[in-house]
């Protein structure tokens, strides 16, 4: 009895204390995962690789602010190979990825990385964690003949400066980004 009281207690303190800087970067850095694979799979399921690209094109970057601001912090995505020209990466972002990508010509895998930074005075916890591809994305940002005709045409119509196609599954597609304010 008294040990179910204190386990009882124990989950009350844990549940109510105040998520860490650390945590809330890397649960929403999950969440905002599944919320645009969420969105992809719907537009996919609606409009196919085309039709999808299209509603991505105005959603993604809609649905990545919006997120952001709910949750108080920083997120976006970020790639050196980028489609759309907001998910260029800074600074810091470039650093990394660059170094990512040195390591997987090593054939290390690349892991994510934490950082406490200083800009203007103020202190953040910066998390970068690693995008890599999978089967389901080649149709979109595969080698050009695993991309058709339509998604060609749509990307181009929405993308003129794409340099998002020719990975290979298990590549390093790019990287979720989390900026957090410190006290
Ligand atoms: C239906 C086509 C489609 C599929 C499938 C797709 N993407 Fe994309 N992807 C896009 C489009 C369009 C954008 C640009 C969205 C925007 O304007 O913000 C994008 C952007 C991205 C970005 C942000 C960086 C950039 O290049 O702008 C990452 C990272 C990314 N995709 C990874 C993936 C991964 C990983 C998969 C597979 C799980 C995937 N994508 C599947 C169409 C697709």
């Amino acid at each position: 009895m008294k040990a179910r009281a204190s386990v009882l207690l124990l989950a009350v303190a844990v549940w109510s204390q105040e998520p860490t800087p650390r945590q809330r970067a890397t649960s929403a850095i999950t969440d905002l995962g599944r919320v645009l694979q969420q969105l992809l799979s719907e537009e996919m399921k609606q409009g196919g690789y085309a039709g999808a690209v299209k509603s991505c094109a105005e959603n993604a970057q809609v649905a990545t602010e919006e997120f952001s601001r709910e949750r108080g912090l920083e997120i976006r995505r970020v790639s050196l190979k980028y489609r759309n020209p907001k998910d260029a990466p800074d600074e810091w972002e470039t650093q990394h990825l660059k170094a990512w990508a040195r390591q997987a010509e090593a054939g290390e895998a690349a892991a994510p990385v934490e950082e406490t930074v200083t800009e203007n005075g103020r202190r953040f916890l910066r998390v970068l964690k690693p995008i890599t591809l999978q089967a389901v994305c080649l149709g979109c940002h595969g080698p050009a003949n695993q991309i058709g005709a339509d998604v060609r045409e749509a990307l181009n119509a929405h993308y003129p400066r794409d340099k998002a196609t020719g990975y290979k599954v298990g590549e390093l597609r790019g990287a979720f980004s989390a900026v957090v304010p410190l006290p």
